[in-house]
C-alpha cells in the first residue's frame, strides 16, 4: 500500500454504471487518532453531530461517526459536492436517503456498522441495504432466538446443524435478513421477516423465498452473503427488477495511519479474506480531505 500526503490527496471520482453497485469498506480499529475523529465530526450535520453526542457507549458512537463520514465521503467520490453538503432524510423508519443538494445523480446508499468493521453500499437509484454483523462464536442458543424472525424452513435448517455450524448459519441468515428488511427501509418491527426465508445451497448459492404477505417478489432481489474478514460476515440486498445481477464493486478504505491511502478494488466472493488488487486506479481520502 502506498501512501499519499493530506495535502496532495486529490480523490478521483468514482464512476457508477448502471450494471453496478458499489459497497465501501472502513476497517474500525479500537481506536481513531483524534486529528481523524475530528477531521470526520467536521463532515456531520448539527443534527448528526447532536445524535454523536448523545452516545453513551463509546464504541457506538465511534461507529455511527465513522458510518457517516464514510457515507459522506464515499457519496462526493460520485458527483461534485463536498461531503459536508449532503443534506438527509430519514424515512418512516428511519433510514437515512439523500435529501440534497438537487443537480446530482439519483443515488442511494445505506450504511451498517459493528465492532470493527463499517460498509456502504451505493447504488444509482435502486432500493438497497447492508448489514454486517460478528458471528458470535459464544450464542449459546440460535434456535431459541430463532423462534421470533425466522421462517419454518430456515428453524428447519439451523436444526441440522449443530454446534459452532449451527451458530454461524444463524449469523449468515440474520444478516441476510436484516439487509433486506434494511434495503426496503423497514424496520423488523414493521415487516415480519419470518415470512422471508434465505436457502443457503451448498456452493453458497442463495434462494429467497417471500410469502404474499410480504408484498413483494424474491425475483426481484440479488442477495450477496460475503467474508469480508475473518471475523465478519456482510450481505447486500439490491432490488434490480428483471435486470441480471449487478457487478458488487467492493472498494476498501484505510483511514487510520494517515490522512490518505490508496483505494483497493476487491472482489469478493464469500472468501475468507479479501482479494485485494493493490496499485488501483484512484485515491481516496476518507477523512474527507480534497
Ligand atoms: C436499522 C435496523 C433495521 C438495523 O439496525 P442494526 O442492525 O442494529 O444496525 P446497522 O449497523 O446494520 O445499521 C444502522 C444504520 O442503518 C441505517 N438505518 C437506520 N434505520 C434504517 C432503516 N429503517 N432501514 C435501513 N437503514 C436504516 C442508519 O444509517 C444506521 O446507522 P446510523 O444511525 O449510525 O447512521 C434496526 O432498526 C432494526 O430493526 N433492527 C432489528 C434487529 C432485529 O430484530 N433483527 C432480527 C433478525 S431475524
Amino acid at each position: 500500500m502506498s501512501e499519499t500526503p493530506a495535502s496532495a490527496a486529490q480523490p478521483r471520482p468514482v464512476e457508477l454504471p448502471d450494471d453496478e453497485a458499489h459497497l465501501w469498506l472502513l476497517r474500525l480499529r479500537e481506536s481513531i487518532p483524534p486529528p481523524v475523529e475530528q477531521r470526520w465530526r467536521e463532515l456531520l450535520s448539527p443534527a448528526e453531530a447532536a445524535a454523536e453526542r448523545r452516545f453513551r457507549v463509546e464504541a457506538a458512537r465511534r461507529q455511527h461517526l465513522a458510518g457517516r463520514a464514510l457515507a459522506r465521503t464515499t457519496l462526493s467520490r460520485y458527483a461534485d459536492v463536498e461531503p459536508r453538503s449532503w443534506e438527509f432524510r430519514t424515512g418512516p423508519q428511519g433510514k437515512p436517503e439523500i435529501a440534497g443538494p438537487t443537480g446530482v445523480p439519483p443515488l442511494r446508499f445505506n450504511l451498517s456498522h459493528t465492532r470493527g468493521l463499517v460498509a456502504c453500499v451505493v447504488t444509482l437509484g435502486l432500493d438497497a441495504g447492508v448489514d454486517v454483523e460478528r458471528p458470535d462464536r459464544r450464542l449459546s442458543d440460535p434456535l431459541a432466538l430463532a423462534r421470533h424472525g425466522f421462517a419454518p424452513a430456515e428453524r428447519a435448517a439451523l436444526e441440522r446443524l449443530a454446534g459452532r455450524a449451527r451458530g454461524e448459519l444463524f449469523c449468515d441468515l440474520w444478516t441476510l435478513k436484516e439487509a433486506y428488511v434494511k434495503a426496503r427501509g423497514s424496520g423488523f418491527l414493521a415487516l415480519p421477516a419470518r415470512k422471508l426465508a434465505y436457502e443457503i445451497a451448498p456452493g453458497g448459492r442463495i434462494h429467497l423465498s417471500i410469502e404474499p404477505e410480504i408484498g413483494d417478489r424474491a425475483e426481484d432481489w440479488q442477495v450477496e452473503l460475503l467474508a469480508p474478514t475473518a471475523e465478519h460476515r456482510l450481505a447486500v440486498a439490491i432490488r434490480r427488477g428483471q435486470r441480471p445481477d449487478l457487478e458488487l464493486v467492493t472498494y476498501e478504505v484505510e483511514p487510520m495511519e494517515s490522512a490518505a491511502h490508496l483505494v483497493h478494488p476487491e472482489v469478493l466472493a464469500r472468501t475468507a479474506t479479501p482479494v485485494t488488487v493493490t496499485g488501483g486506479t484512484s485515491t481516496f481520502d476518507p477523512t474527507g480531505a480534497r
